[in-house]
C-alpha cells in the first residue's frame, strides 16, 4: 500500500497539462489551453486545461477534474495504479506501507511474470524483424496478408521459429527460472510451447502482455490453427478481450465497439481505421468480457462471418450482452467473408460504407433469422416467439422493451398482446429464481459465518487480493507432445492423449471426455458437468460415517453460494434439482432416478456418468495438482468431491473476488465512496472465504444437521 505521504507528494507534483499533454494535442489559449476531447468524438477542440487551477474540463461532454482523475478516467485505471503511472511520470520514488511476507511473495510473483512475459513478447518481435527465418517466413506472411510494420509493432506482433526448444534456452541463459516459464505455458521440459508459428501478444488493459496467441502457417490438418497460452495467474481469458488495450480509447470516444472473432479482424480493421475494435477469440463472450466492455460503451456492434457457424457464435453471446443493459446491433457480412477478407476485398471506404449501412438492430436481426428458419406455420412462430420472449424478458429497460414488443410484433404479423404474455411468463420464472435465491440467502444467514478480517483500505488498489494460498505446483502431467489444444479454457494446454494423473488413486485412470464443443467455450461449464455428473455418480454414497452424510449433501452445501455463478443454465438446474429431491424426500436422488429422469438431457448425462470415469478439467488437474493427492483408496468417492470442492470453490470465488473488484474500482473512480463500503466487506468476505478453500488452515466444509 502506497504511503499517504507519498500520494500527497504525487498529487503536488503532477501539473495538469503535462499529463493531458501526453494524450492530447493542446494549443495554448490565452490562459488555458484547448485540444480534441479524449472522451468523446469531436471534431472542433472544446477540451480545456487550465494549468493555473490544474484542472481540465470538457465543455463539449461534461468531464472534468484533476490529473488523477484524468489518467483514471481516459486509462480506466485505479487510484493506485494512477499514482504509480504519476510517480513514475515524474521520477517519484512511492514509499510503500510493508507488505507482509506472504503478500509480498505473491506481489513479486506477479510482477515477475510479466517481466517474463515481456521478455518472450520482445524475443519473438525479434526473431520476426532481425532473423532470416523470421524474415522469410513470418515478416513475409504478415506483409502478405498486408499488415504493416507500425500496426504490427502495435499489436505485438512476432515469431516463434521452428525449433523446440530456442525460446527457452534463450530465456534460461537470461536467468529467467524454468518454474516461471512453465507457469506461463511458455516452455514446459525445456521445450518450447510456441514454435514454427506467427505470434500475436495477448495484453491487459494497460497494455501488459499477459498471454500469447500462434498461427500455424503450414497446412497441417493435425495440429490446430491457433494455440493460446493457457489460463495462468495473470491471464483469465474469460475476463480478456483481444484488442482492448489498443482499442480502448476509440470505443470510448466513438461510444461504441465493434466484437469480432479473430486476431487479425482486429488488427486489420486496426490498420485500416476502425480501431474502435476487439476481438472474442473464436469463444462465445463471458459475463466478465462484457462488464469489460461496459466500462467504456454501453454499445456493441457484432460483426461475424456470414455463414452459420458466425450466425450461431453471435447469437451465443447476444444474452449476455442484454442482461448488462447493453444495446446490441449486428452487421452480416457476405457469406464466406470475415471482417478481415472483406475488407481486404473491398477497400475501407466501402467497407465502413457497408458497416453503417447494413448494421442493423440485434433484436430484428434475430427475429428475421428465427423466422427465416422457421417457415410460416404455428408451431414454428410459437417458438420464435418463445425465444424472442426470452431475450426480451432480459432487457431491463421498459421504454426499450416496449418499442421492441411494437416492432416485433409487427415483423412476426400477431398481436403485441401475444408476445407481452411471453414476456411476462419468461419474466415470471425469472423472478421465481431470485425468490429462490433469496430464500438460499436467508438460509446461508443462518449459516455459520466466518469473521471478516479487517477491510482492505480504499485505496489499496484491491488487485491484490491479500495473502493467498500457496500456488499450487505440480508436475509435468498433461503437456502435450506436439500442439496443445486450444478450444476454449479448459482445453489449453492439454494432450488428450496423454496419460490423465492419478487422480482416483487405485481406479484405471479415467479417459478424458470430450463434452460438446459449445459447452466446453465457456468458462467453468467442464467442471459444472463434473460436479453434475458426482451428484449423479456418487449422490447417494456415504460422506461421513460419523454424521451419516452424504456424497450429494456434501456438495449441494457447497455449491449452494456460487450457484449464481455458474456458467451452464443446465448444470445449474441439475443442482437445483437435485437440491428439490433432496428437500422433498428428505435423501439424495441415486443414479436410477437421473436414469429415469422426465428430462432426456438429464437421462443422457445419468447413461454417461454411469458408464465411464470422469475426471475434472486437464486445466483444473495441472493447476492444483498438489491438492489432488490423497492415499486412501477406500474413500476414493470422498476424495473425489473433496478436492473437486476445494478447487470448485477456488475458482469461483476468484472469479466473484475479480468482479466485486471491478465494481470497487467503478466506484472509486466515480468518487462514490458512500456505496463503496458494501463491497469492500463483501470484498474481504470473499477473500477469506477462498482462502479457506486450499491450503493449510483449510477448513472442512461438512453439512450441517438441518440440511
Ligand atoms: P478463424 O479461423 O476465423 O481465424 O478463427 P482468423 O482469425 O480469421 O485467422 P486467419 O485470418 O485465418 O489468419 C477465429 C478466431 O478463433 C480462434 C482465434 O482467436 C481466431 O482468431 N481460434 C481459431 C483458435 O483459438 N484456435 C483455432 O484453432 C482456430
Ligand atoms: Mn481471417
Amino acid at each position: 500500500m502506497i504511503l499517504e505521504e507519498s500520494v500527497r507528494e504525487v498529487i503536488d507534483t503532477a501539473r495538469i497539462e503535462d499529463v493531458v499533454g501526453d494524450f492530447v494535442s493542446l494549443k495554448r489559449r490565452g490562459q488555458n489551453l484547448t485540444g480534441l476531447c479524449p472522451f468523446h468524438n469531436e471534431n472542433t477542440p472544446s477540451f480545456n486545461v487550465n494549468p493555473a487551477r490544474n484542472i481540465y474540463k470538457c465543455f463539449g461532454c461534461g468531464v472534468g477534474g484533476d490529473p488523477v482523475k484524468f489518467l483514471i478516467e481516459l486509462e480506466q485505471i485505479s487510484f493506485p495504479d494512477a499514482i504509480k503511472w504519476l510517480a513514475r511520470r515524474y521520477n517519484i520514488k512511492l514509499k510503500e506501507k510493508e507488505l507482509t511476507d506472504e503478500q509480498q511473495v505473491v506481489f513479486k510473483e506477479k510482477e515477475s511474470l510479466y517481466l517474463v512475459n515481456e521478455f518472450a513478447r520482445q524475443w519473438y518481435e525479434q526473431q520476426l524483424y532481425e532473423t532470416d527465418e523470421g524474415k522469410s517466413v513470418g515478416l513475409s506472411y504478415f506483409k502478405g496478408r498486408g499488415f504493416r510494420e507500425e500496426v504490427m509493432r502495435k499489436f505485438g506482433l512476432g515469431y516463434a521459429p521452428n525449433s523446440r526448444d530456442a525460446f527457452t534456452r534463450k530465456a534460461l541463459a537470461t536467468g529467467y527460472k524454468k518454474d516461471q516459464l512453465q507457469k506461463l505455458g511458455l516452455s514446459r521440459n525445456g521445450r518450447d510451447f510456441f514454435y514454427d508459428r506467427v505470434m500475436f501478444t495477448i495484453h491487459n488493459l494497460t497494455g501488459k502482455p499477459i498471454a500469447f496467441a500462434g498461427r500455424i502457417l503450414k497446412k497441417d490438418a493435425k495440429a490446430p490453427k491457433y494455440v493460446n497460452s493457457p489460463e495462468t495467474e495473470i491471464y483469465h481469458k474469460s475476463n480478456v478481450l483481444y484488442g482492448m488495450f489498443q482499442a480502448k480509447q476509440s470505443i470510448r470516444k466513438l461510444d461504441n465497439v465493434y466484437l469480432v472473432e479473430g486476431y487479425t479482424d482486429v488488427i486489420s480493421l486496426a490498420q485500416h481505421g476502425v480501431e474502435n475494435v476487439v476481438a472474442s477469440s473464436g469463444t462465445s463472450l463471458t459475463p466478465g468480457q462484457v462488464s469489460l466492455i461496459k466500462r467504456f460503451t454501453d454499445n456493441v456492434t457484432l460483426l461475424y462471418d456470414g455463414d452459420k457457424a458466425g450466425i450461431k457464435a453471435a447469437l451465443r453471446g447476444v444474452d449476455i450482452l442484454l442482461d448488462q443493459d447493453m444495446t446490441v446491433r449486428c452487421v452480416r457480412l457476405p457469406e464466406g467473408e470475415d471482417p478481415d477478407s472483406y475488407l481486404q476485398s473491398v477497400g475501407t471506404t466501402a467497407f465502413v460504407d457497408y458497416l453503417t449501412k447494413q448494421r442493423q438492430d440485434f433484436m430484428i436481426f434475430k427475429a428475421k433469422l428465427l423466422l427465416d428458419e422457421s417457415g410460416n406455420d404455428l408451431g414454428g412462430k410459437t417458438a420464435v416467439i418463445q425465444n424472442l420472449a426470452e431475450s426480451l424478458a432480459r432487457i431491463n429497460q421498459p421504454l426499450k422493451r416496449a418499442e421492441y414488443i411494437k416492432q416485433l410484433a409487427e415483423l412476426i404479423g400477431v398481436q403485441e398482446n401475444l408476445l407481452v404474455g411471453q414476456i411476462n411468463k419468461a419474466v415470471g420464472s425469472r423472478q421465481k429464481q431470485l425468490q429462490q435465491d433469496a430464500q438460499r440467502n436467508e438460509w446461508k444467514a443462518r449459516r455459520e459465518r466466518p469473521q471478516p478480517p479487517p477491510a482492505p483500505g480504499p485505496d489499496s488498489g484491491g488487485a491484490d487480493p491479500g495473502p493467498q494460498a500457496p500456488p499450487a505446483t505440480h508436475g509435468d502431467e498433461g503437456w502435450p507432445g506436439a500442439e496443445p489444444g486450444w478450444y476454449g479454457d479448459e482445453q489449453a494446454g492439454m494432450d488428450p492423449g496423454a496419460p490423465p494423473p492419478d487422480f482416483f488413486p487405485g481406479a484405471p485412470p479415467p479417459p478424458v471426455e470430450e463434452p460438446l464443443e459449445e459447452e466446453l467455450a465457456i468458462g467453468h461449464t467442464y467442471q459444472e458437468r463434473y460436479l453434475a455428473i458426482l451428484l449423479m455418480r456418487d449422490g447417494a454414497k456415504l460422506y461421513d460415517e460419523a454424521t451419516n452424510s452424504t456424497i450429494a449433501q456434501f456438495l449441494l452445501v457447497n455449491v449452494q453460494d456460487v450457484l449464481d455463478d455458474f456458467d451452464s443454465p443446465f448444470y445449474r438446474l441439475v443442482v437445483e434439482d437435485a437440491r428439490n429431491y433432496f428437500q422433498e424426500k428428505g435423501k439424495p436422488a441415486d443414479l436410477d432416478y437421473y436414469l429415469a429422469h422426465a428430462d432426456q438431457k438429464v437421462r443422457k448425462l445419468a447413461v454417461d456418468s454411469s458408464i465411464s470415469r470422469y475426471t475434472m478439467s486437464p486445466n483444473w488437474v495441472s493447476k492444483y495438482g498438489k491438492y489432488l493427492s490423497q492415499k486412501l483408496p477406500e474413500e476414493n468417492q470422498r476424495a473425489a468431491a473433496d478436492s473437486f470442492i476445494r478447487i470448485f470453490r477456488q475458482e469461483k470465488l476468484q472469479r466473484k473476488i475479480d468482479q466485486n473488484m471491478r465494481k470497487i474500482r467503478e466506484l472509486q473512480s466515480a468518487g462514490q465512496h458512500e456505496e463503496l463500503i458494501p463491497y469492500l466487506k463483501l470484498q474481504s468476505e470473499l477473500i477469506k472465504l477462498k482462502n479457506q478453500t486450499l491450503g493449510e488452515n483449510m477448513q472442512k466444509f461438512t453439512p450441517p444437521k438441518y440440511y
